[in-house]
């Protein structure tokens, strides 16, 4: 995925073939703090811009060789420069050349002599209007990677979904009553899987749109902790797995939304119980230090290579770590929905993790509103 930026320093290109405009524009701009680059004829300004693209181009209308439409509709037929906001600079007396202007491709004219105010002033709202397409730009293209990837993984137990159902109706003579519990077993494995995919799509798209709701209160925190242990005890077991809580005596209460603090040690101790091999131990670990609550789960599984761990947090942000078990899913959007409601906490998150020597997650929570 490319993501388009402006550049730190903002490059205009002046094409003008009076050497006074040139320099008296070069001076403007430059005191306004762009880079300016400047040309006497089309030919070399084309030539420059197609190895460095600017930000903007100032282009004149009248100039020998070639002229400024004749400049600026070359710049539109180019797949990289089309988008440069082009503004001429003319005595545009003439309205049909006003009207040209634009036809070509123009986004706005100065006039001369020139008002340095309205030039500058023009200049500005066409690259803000520039910076904000390119804005767009890249989170269109980011949403467009979401819907792919969000596509692919539904793909996959939805193709399971209609492979194991058209069997079941192209069943001639009903199936043994064991098969077809079997059968129906994997779909419901895969509907699930399904479920779960798509309810925390909703609640990434619910916090990518500011409407993750929490509802904070002093609360003693180890309410939702022992529940999401137990709950997940049921999926540890099986696995072999022991989760222990290790909690700190008289811990103070915490200003905190129940829930969603169930919802992060739910991903926290899901995780750590699908990447670890059985037979290995989970911890979670409470203690009260500073000003807040210090919760962690700790585990001894795989661990993440340091080389990796920037994927974490971000939407689909897998890593070369997969789940011990290939019946687990793994869809990398759990970690992100931990960050938002860590954000919506104005808590810490963090992690130590190194290949071979397990991961423990932490995040801290006020202990006073
Ligand atoms: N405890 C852990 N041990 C090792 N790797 C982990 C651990 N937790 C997370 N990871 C790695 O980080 C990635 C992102 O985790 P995250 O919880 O966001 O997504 P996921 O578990 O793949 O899918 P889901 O959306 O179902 O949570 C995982 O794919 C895995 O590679
Ligand atoms: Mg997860």
């Amino acid at each position: 995925m490319t993501m388009n930026k402006m550049p730190e320093s903002t490059n205009i290109m002046v094409v003008d073939d009076t050497p006074a405009n040139l320099k008296l524009l070069q001076e403007m701009l430059q005191a306004k703090g762009y880079l300016v680059l400047t040309f006497p004829r089309g030919a070399s300004a084309l030539k420059a811009a197609a190895k460095n693209p600017p930000d903007l181009i100032l282009l004149d209308i009248n100039m020998p060789d070639m002229n400024g439409f004749e400049v600026c509709e070359r710049l539109k037929a180019d797949e990289v420069l089309k988008d440069i906001p082009v503004i001429f600079i003319s005595a545009l007396t003439e309205t049909a050349d006003k009207v040209k202007a634009f036809a070509v491709g123009g986004v706005d004219y100065v006039t001369k002599p020139f008002q340095f105010d309205e030039v500058n002033a023009r200049v500005e709202t066409h690259l803000r209007l520039r910076r904000q397409q390119l804005e767009l730009q890249a989170l269109n293209e980011l949403k467009n990677h979401f819907l792919g990837m969000a596509a692919h993984d539904l793909r996959t137990p939805l193709c399971g979904i209609m492979g194991i159902s058209e069997l079941l109706a192209n069943q001639l003579s009903p199936l043994p009553a064991e098969k077809q519990f079997r059968f129906f077993e994997m779909l419901l494995a895969s509907s699930r899987f399904m479920a779960g995919i798509v309810n925390d799509l909703l609640d990434v798209s619910a916090i990518e749109s500011g409407h993750l709701t929490i509802e904070r209160r002093m609360v003693d925190i180890t309410v939702p902790i022992k529940q999401s242990v137990e709950i997940n005890e049921m999926f540890a077991s099986p696995k072999n797995i022991s989760i222990a809580i290790n909690c700190q005596e008289q811990l103070p209460q915490v200003y905190a939304d129940i829930n969603r603090i169930e919802q992060v040690i739910n991903n926290l101790l899901s995780n750590a119980i699908k990447y670890s091999q059985p037979g290995t131990d989970i911890t979670v670990r409470l203690r009260h230090e500073n000003n807040e609550v210090i919760i962690s789960v700790a585990d001894q599984g795989p661990g993440i290579p340091e080389k990796e761990q920037h994927k974490l947090f971000h939407a689909f942000g897998k890593t070369s770590v997969q789940p011990a078990s290939k019946e687990d899913r793994s869809t990398g959007l759990g970690l992100l929905i931990v960050k938002k409601i860590m954000e919506a906490h104005e808590g810490r998150l963090w992690l130590y993790s190194e290949a071979g020597n397990g991961s423990e997650f932490f995040f801290s929570l006020p202990v006073t509103p």
